[in-house]
């Protein structure tokens, strides 16, 4: 998805509407380096961070870069060069089931100053990612949430959770299969060159996954910030096949206070074979003088259970809604991913922001690929005699597209509407997803 960032004006519905309050909102020179800075000053006090050094701001600078960023400033304040309020977005890949990517908008950085809040200003910042969305001719928009209650009103729902995962060392015993390859310890520097192949290669088998940004990898690796306390305790794992091919790496520490022994905390595994998935956690969990293991933003659906004698030796969890998803084009999207079984269906999508709303029909061939049209009401009778429908609000496509919720489940919530019988059986069984989807970092 090629998009010029700085290729169209700030949002002028946002712009009008912020002005209204006596609020100027811009979009941020991201090569102007003490308004980038003071960007993200706000960004860091929004988050309740500590005070951003230099190390920090240029990080961030060179992350900013490769994104949208934009800033509501108040003339009126002491400091009026720092924004207040900040949000970023880029157009990126999502994993869908089947393997493919679709390009989707990812919204981050959405802070309000404390002095500023409930005026309506994430409201305004929100409404205009949504067309900025619009404009990168993304399907999807997507964030994660600090909190549940704040993005649904804008059509975003959950669609992949994420848990903690704990592993207790005294119950470990492994009867999974041995992966053929090794692991071996590696200097996080020796690895950056391949980790964006691994990672990209990781990312594709997971429906929920996002395409990982440079600087994301230079953080995980301990390459940011080499000294710090932090980068020194990251040690990276890499399984390589049983032809001296890496297929995965991981980064870990362990917290251990003294004298006693520590855990060994992950929260970067990437694996493109189930091989390199294996022998990862065989890894991590097989460690001498720690208690047990922690795994950050892991799968609901670990495989991990089966592949111990004792399956009680895993916890879940801190699950999580974690990514959340608002429908832009639902054509885009849902021809984009495949289905788990064939059939028609016809979905009335219900989007009271206008962006997404409509009757869209889905024939699915044996294949699971689909075919999506838009109907208009002239086809209306043709879908009532017979076809069968389903009727929605845009969060509740969110919420199913990657099959994490089945259809069913919010018919029982009484979120989708069952409109000809077996239509939510048929739903159910089409957008089923043979990987549950997982997204395993914040953004
Ligand atoms: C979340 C945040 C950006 C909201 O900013 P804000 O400008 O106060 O929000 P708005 O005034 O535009 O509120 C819009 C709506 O969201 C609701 N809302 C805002 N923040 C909310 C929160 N934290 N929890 C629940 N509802 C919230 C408001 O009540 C309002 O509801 P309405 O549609 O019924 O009128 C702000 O609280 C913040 O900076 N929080 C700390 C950083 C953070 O967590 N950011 C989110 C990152 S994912």
């Amino acid at each position: 998805m090629s998009f010029d960032l700085q290729g169209f004006p700030a949002d002028s519905e946002a712009l009008a509407s912020l002005a209204a309050r006596g609020l100027d909102y811009r979009l941020v020179d991201t090569a102007d380096a003490a308004a980038t800075s003071a960007w993200v000053e706000a960004d860091f006090r929004g988050f309740h961070h500590a005070r951003p050094r230099q190390i920090d701001l240029d990080y961030d600078r060179g992350l900013l870069a490769e994104r949208r960023v934009h800033g509501v400033y108040d003339r009126a304040i002491l400091e009026p060069a720092i924004p207040v309020a900040t949000v970023s977005s880029w157009p990126t890949g999502l994993s869908v089931p089947g393997g493919r990517s679709v390009d989707a908008w990812a919204v981050s950085s959405v802070t309000v100053s404390p002095t500023h809040r409930r005026r309506g200003i994430a409201r305004a910042l929100m409404l205009a990612e949504l067309q900025n969305a619009r404009a990168a001719g993304a399907a999807l928009a997507m964030l994660t949430a600090t909190e549940a209650t704040i993005y649904g009103r804008y059509g975003y729902a959950p669609a992949a959770r994420a848990a903690t995962v704990f592993v207790d060392r005294r119950r470990v015993h492994w009867v999974g299969p041995d992966a053929p390859g090794r692991v071996q310890f590696v200097d996080g520097a020796a690895i950056r060159e391949i980790a964006p192949g691994i990672a990209r290669r990781a990312v594709a088998r997971t429906p929920g996954e996002i395409d990982r940004w440079p600087a994301l990898l230079d953080r995980v690796l301990g390459l940011f910030d080499p000294d710090s306390e932090r980068s020194r305790a990251r040690r990276v794992v890499r399984y390589d096949d049983e032809r001296g091919q890496a297929q995965g790496f991981a980064v870990f520490h362990v917290t251990r206070p003294p004298n006693e022994p520590g855990v060994a905390e992950f929260d970067f595994l990437a694996a493109a074979t189930d091989d390199a998935e294996r022998a990862l956690w065989r890894f991590l969990i097989e460690q001498d003088f720690v208690s047990g293991t922690r795994g950050l933003l892991r799968s609901i659906d670990e495989p991990l259970p089966w592949l111990l004698e004792d399956p009680r030796a895993v916890t879940f969890s801190e699950v999580v809604d974690h990514l959340w998803l608002r429908m832009i084009d639902p054509i885009a999207a849902l021809a984009a991913r495949r289905y788990s079984a064939p059939g028609r269906l016809v979905i009335e999508v219900d989007d009271p922001m206008g962006i997404a709303g409509g009757r869209f029909e889905l024939v699915v061939d044996d294949s699971g690929r689909a075919e999506v049209t838009a109907l208009d009401q002239s086809d209306a009778a043709a879908s009532a005699r017979g076809v069968r429908r389903i009727g929605l609000g845009v969060r509740e496509l969110g919420a199913i597209y990657l099959g994490g919720v089945h259809p069913s489940v919010l018919a029982r919530a009484g979120r989708i509407t069952e409109r000809s019988r077996g239509s939510i059986a048929a739903a159910d069984a089409m957008f089923a997803a043979q990987r549950t989807p997982h997204l395993s970092i914040w953004f």
